[in-house]
């Protein structure tokens, strides 16, 4: 199932299901670094939507905090970075 992820800039991109959402931010400015849900690099801020995690994010977050890179949507998302 595709979502629809609206980045900071407005652009609204359509993102399969199942994918770490991390490629979608990352071609899109997000930085990061390990890509396994250790270092916190890819901290990104959720304004509206949720996800699942495919991998258990090891980095501590704040309650509407995501890790990108080991997360995927599973609804229509708007984040923050
Ligand atoms: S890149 Fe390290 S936690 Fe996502």
């Amino acid at each position: 199932m595709n979502h629809t992820v609206t980045l900071p800039d407005g652009k609204q991109h359509t993102h399969q299901e199942g994918v770490p959402l991390l490629k979608l931010l990352k071609e899109n400015g997000l930085y990061s670094e390990c890509q396994q849900g250790f270092c916190g690099a890819c901290r990104t801020k959720v304004i509206s939507g949720t996800v699942r995690y495919l991998a258990e994010p090891m980095a501590r977050l704040q309650h509407n905090e995501i890790l990108p890179c080991c997360c995927t949507p599973t609804s229509k998302l708007t984040v923050e970075y």
